[in-house]
């Protein structure tokens, strides 16, 4: 009874889904491109958002939905470079993660990619009056948003909300994106023998 006691314990621990969400991807083709990969993504409290980022300057931005382009002083990735010529799913790609803490609409942009107005948009549980087109059709009414090039920008500032990202990228330090790999792959293998110590662990302990 200890041991399955324990072990329900640690389930929740090692199965938190994680959400991998790709950056300056474009979901349709697949390839480098405008906006987030998936753009609309339903996780439940406890798991965790990966953004993982591609070629160019981006960075994920908290907004609102009826101000989609604009940063409601939430979560901040900071701004991240990624060099032009690697590939759209190399391995070791900069990643940021954020855990989501409740299943209330969260809603995202691309500021530093600047194309907020064409759609480069997430929504994290939308819900039936706030939709994941409806946010993008405010995106699309929102002033327009300038790109902002790796340096950080005057206007905001990045670093206040650095604790926010879970894995640290130093916001606004672009050229010292963190290069840890960051594959679906290794991280579900990682889950997977994180369940299976902690299951061994439970046994043990019951047994002693
Ligand atoms: C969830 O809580 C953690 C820890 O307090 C925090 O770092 C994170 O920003 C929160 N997530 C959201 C989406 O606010």
């Amino acid at each position: 009874m200890k041991s399955i006691a324990l072990v329900a314990l640690f389930l929740p621990l090692a199965f938190g889904a994680e959400y991998l969400v790709g950056v300056g991807k474009d979901e349709t083709t697949g390839k480098k491109g405008l906006g987030f990969d998936p753009s609309s993504i339903h996780p439940l409290s406890g798991d965790v958002i990966n953004f993982e980022f591609r070629s160019g300057s981006h960075s994920v931005v908290q907004s609102s939905y009826e101000n989609p382009c604009t940063s409601n002083g939430g979560f901040n990735s900071g701004v991240i470079t990624v060099a032009d010529d690697l590939a759209v799913d190399a391995s070791g790609l900069p990643s940021v993660k954020l855990t989501v803490n409740s299943t209330e609409p969260l809603w995202f942009f691309d500021e530093a990619g600047g194309l907020c107005n064409q759609g480069a948009v997430l929504s994290v549980n939308p819900s039936q009056t706030q939709t994941a087109a409806g946010f993008k059709e405010n995106a699309a009414k929102a002033p327009a948003t300038p790109a902002t090039s790796a340096t950080p920008s005057t206007t905001e500032d990045h670093s206040s909300h650095a604790s926010e990202s879970a894995t640290g990228t130093a916001p606004g330090s672009s050229g010292a994106a963190q290069t840890s790999p960051a594959s679906n792959a290794a991280t579900k293998d990682g889950a997977i023998q994180f369940a299976g110590i902690a299951a061994v662990m439970a046994m043990f302990m019951g047994f002693f």
